[in-house]
């Protein structure tokens, strides 16, 4: 690639209801102890009219604002989620309607929590195609219309939200330059994770009843340990394609799944943990939408500063992973 992408704007948005996890004591078997000391979850943000494109729309809304961009200079629209407002039409093309623009690119994109990693280098790669490309990208779920709150051991750690980032073309020294993405991807260990409703393996037939195949199932112990591995390994091997060591990284931006994860992944890489950023806490795991909130929150909060070099490290369903640095 020999043009430089870079990020423009950043913007998150989450539904304002919250369950924390003395709500969740209420409906299933499950106490605020094992949940924090297993995953560092103490709230999500949980829809309650909103959809996963008000969710979108929001986050759309103030990355533009952040990059100081009308909608209409947009060249493409590109959404990563699993938990879109319908299968067709994609989310982002009705986003083009809800902010008033048309004649874009607008496409949809799958790789669960790894997806807006997996956007940046798309956008990365439409850019070095068209320097002209102005691109919205976006992490967005409603995860909690996937989930089945009979389950304690899914249920407790999912979250609603979106976050969304404008790439542009750039000089070399402005800040905000993507360096590199990484990605990658495994099918074998695919059904640890799986959704398996209205897909063509499961289709629908008129009258069916919902079941457990229309929630998220997942094998969390066999995930934990891919997600140590594969974010530790990729997150390694792009340091090492720059020449760059864990004492270069200003900030580790892991996806935020569970605090237990986030810290032996910081740990493996020699990252001391005040250089690491969570948000887990307070919104549990928001797949595609993980770390561009984590990125958006720690740019408006200060945690990410000018000159800071940050490392994306994310895994998920497929199972797919991916890392990307970007010097802010
Ligand atoms: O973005 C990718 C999405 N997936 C993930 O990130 C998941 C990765 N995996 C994990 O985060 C962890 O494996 C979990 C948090 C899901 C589970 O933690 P764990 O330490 O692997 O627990 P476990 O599944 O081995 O369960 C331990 C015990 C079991 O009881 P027994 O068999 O030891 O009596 C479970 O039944 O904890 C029980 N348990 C619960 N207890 C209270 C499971 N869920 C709960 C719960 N509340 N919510």
């Amino acid at each position: 690639m020999s043009t430089f992408s870079h990020v423009r704007g950043l913007g998150f948005h989450v539904p304002e209801r919250i369950y924390t996890n003395a709500d969740l004591e209420k409906f299933v078997d499950t106490n605020d102890e094992w949940i924090t000391t297993r995953t560092g979850i103490k709230q999500r943000h949980v829809v309650e009219d909103e959809t996963c494109l008000d969710l979108v729309y929001g986050a759309s809304v103030k990355a533009l604002a952040d990059a100081n961009m009308d909608a209409d200079e947009l060249t493409h629209v590109i959404i990563a989620t699993f938990t879109g407002d319908m299968p067709v039409p994609a989310t982002s093309c009705v986003l083009l309607e809800r902010l008033g623009i048309k004649n874009k690119v607008a496409m949809d994109l799958s790789a669960a929590c790894s997806g807006f990693v997996y956007a940046i280098e798309v956008a990365r790669a439409l850019i070095n195609l068209d320097p002209s490309a102005k691109i919205l990208i976006c992490g967005a779920e409603v995860l909690t219309s996937r989930v089945n709150w009979e389950d304690r051991s899914t249920c407790v750690l999912f979250g609603d939200g979106a976050g969304a980032a404008i790439l542009t073309a750039g000089t070399e020294e402005e800040p905000g330059r993507v360096l590199d993405t990484l990605l990658s991807a495994d099918g074998k260990p695919a059904l640890n994770l799986t959704i398996k409703d209205s897909g063509s393996a499961h289709p629908y037939r008129l009258g069916d009843t919902v079941g457990k195949e229309n929630f998220i199932e997942m094998q969390g112990r066999e995930i934990y340990k891919h997600a140590v591995r594969s974010m530790t390994a990729i997150s390694t091997e792009i340091l090492a394609k720059h020449g760059l060591c864990a004492d270069d990284v200003d900030v580790l931006l892991p996806h935020q799944a569970n605090m237990r994860i986030i810290g032996a992944v910081g740990k493996k890489l020699g990252v001391p943990e005040e250089k690491v950023f969570v948000n887990v806490d307070k919104y549990g795991n928001t797949s595609a939408a993980s770390i561009p909130i984590a990125l958006a929150e720690a740019k408006e909060s200060g945690f990410i500063k000018n000159g800071d070099l940050v490392l994306l490290t994310t895994f998920g369903g497929g199972l797919t992973w991916g890392a990307s640095l970007i010097r802010f």
